[in-house]
């Protein structure tokens, strides 16, 4: 989803919202309160791509087919949520929530949404929420609301009503079973470690959904207006952060694509556009108002589910997909290599140790190809549609059904993206890495 991920991206479990229904605390160890601070690498180069990112380099202006309205009777007016309403680690989804793009309640269902066609694969499945509204506040195009809302139903929801929600758990079909999760309880298979400006769990008591105020003031800091070279910076920084003091930081398939990925989110969902600068500008009081921050550094005040979308903002000019997110991590991946790393610490901090694609593959994807073309989509896409039937064993004894809704709805996705064939996935790798144990299990 070009939105969902924006959205999806900063996931991480917590617990944030007091008073909201939904939104999950785990039990869990206490805070870390000794931190170190990282040392961080200088990039080998800077891309200076626009705000659009590297897949559009020469965008376009038109006023009226990009200013998101949201002001009196446009009907997407800001609403706060109230007691009911999930909202969750995802800023651009919580945002959308809050103007009325995808529902209030931040349960999204399959009546909600409109199936999207795709000129080379046909029409999605009826039972994935395709996200219109995404499409309509943020220019998400299908390959990643489609993708974003599978993975959203197959961890964060209820496939047999293809509904899901952006925060905590809600009750779901089947009243014996365990209630659907939502986003905030799917750490390190979804929400995963390394976000932009949530804290990792371990580092926050098992909570996900803390947005970390030494992130956001180091994002902040960093400039004035905020570009795709600056947010690969601060990437590098969070991962580094990570790997000098969470023993238990994993990067798993969708972990290692959102870590970078996400960061370019903030670029190319939040950006505002105009004629004078079609690849758009990011000042800080845009990035505070879809983070709901007010105030200045050292005295920020965050207000969890309030993110909002400005008044007088224009989206960006182009549908956005799965494979543009992949695109600029790829870029990042060329300033830092390494930035884009399957594996984790070991149970000590600073013992980062990769896991090799080509191995984890059966060698469709290595280490070479899988920054070409749409590669890095595609390994996302299918290393989860692998992983799945092992992690939902025991859980349902409708395993099978799960794995064919999956089926129907990602593959015309992978499809389009000309994804290469992937039977092999050998997911045991991860098992030396203690962080991994939610993803494996
Ligand atoms: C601008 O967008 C509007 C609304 O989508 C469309 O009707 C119009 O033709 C576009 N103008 C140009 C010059 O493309
Ligand atoms: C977006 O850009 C336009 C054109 O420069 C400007 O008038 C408007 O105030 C900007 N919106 C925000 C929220 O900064
Ligand atoms: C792949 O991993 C397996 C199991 O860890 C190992 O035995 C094998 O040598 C590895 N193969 C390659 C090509 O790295």
């Amino acid at each position: 989803m070009k939105v969902a991920f924006v959205l999806l991206s900063s996931l991480r479990l917590g617990a944030g919202f007091p008073g909201m229904m939904g939104v999950g605390r785990n039990s869990s160890p206490k805070p870390i309160s000794k931190r170190t601070e990282p040392s961080v690498r200088q990039p080998l180069f800077l891309s200076k791509r626009p705000n659009t990112g590297i897949t559009n380099p020469h965008p376009t202006f038109n006023a009226t087919a990009q200013f998101v309205d949201v002001g009196p009777h446009s009907g997407h007016e800001f609403q706060a949520p109230g007691p009911n309403d999930r909202r969750g680690p995802c800023p651009g989804l919580n945002a959308a929530a809050n103007h009325g793009f995808i529902p209030h309640n931040g349960i999204l269902t399959a009546a909600d949404g409109e199936c999207l066609e795709s000129t080379t694969a046909g029409v999605y499945s009826l039972t994935i929420v395709a996200l219109k509204g995404l499409d309509e506040a943020f220019n998400v195009g299908p390959t990643f609301s489609v993708g974003a809302s599978a993975v959203g139903v197959v961890y964060a929801g209820d496939f047999l009503t293809g509904t899901w929600s952006i925060g905590g758990k809600y009750p779901g079909s089947v009243p014996l079973l365990t209630d659907p999760p939502g986003l905030l309880g799917t750490h390190s298979k979804y929400e995963a470690d390394g976000s932009p400006t949530r804290g990792d769990a371990y580092l926050n008591g098992g909570n996900v959904d803390v947005l970390d105020m030494n992130y956001f003031a180091q994002l902040y800091n960093l400039g004035t207006e905020y570009t795709h070279d600056i947010v690969a910076a601060h990437a590098e920084y969070c991962q580094a952060y990570s790997k000098a003091n969470n023993p238990y930081f994993f990067l798993g398939p969708i972990g290692a694509f959102l870590s970078p990925g996400t960061n370019g989110l903030i670029i190319n969902m939040m950006s505002n556009h105009s004629a004078d600068i079609p690849g758009g500008t990011l000042t800080r009081d845009v990035l505070k108002s879809f983070y709901s921050v007010t105030g200045e550094p050292g005295s920020f005040v965050y207000k969890p589910g309030y993110e909002r979308i400005p008044d007088n903002w224009y989206k960006r000019p182009d549908s956005f997909g799965l494979e543009d997110i992949g695109s600029d991590a790829q870029m990042n991946n060329l300033m830092y290599p390494g930035q884009i790393s399957l594996g984790g610490n070991t149970g000590k901090v600073n013992t980062f140790t990769g896991v090799d694609p080509g191995n984890l593959t059966g060698g469709v994807f290595n280490a070479a190809n899988l920054f070409q073309g749409n590669n890095l989509a595609c390994f996302v896409l299918q290393a989860t549609q692998q992983a799945v039937p092992g992690q939902f064993s025991g859980l349902l004894g409708n395993i099978g059904d799960l794995v064919k809704w999956l089926a129907d709805i990602l593959g015309p996705i992978t499809k389009e993206l000309g994804c290469p064939q992937l039977d092999v996935f050998r997911k045991e790798m991860f098992a030396p890495f203690p962080g991994a144990e939610s993803y494996l299990h």
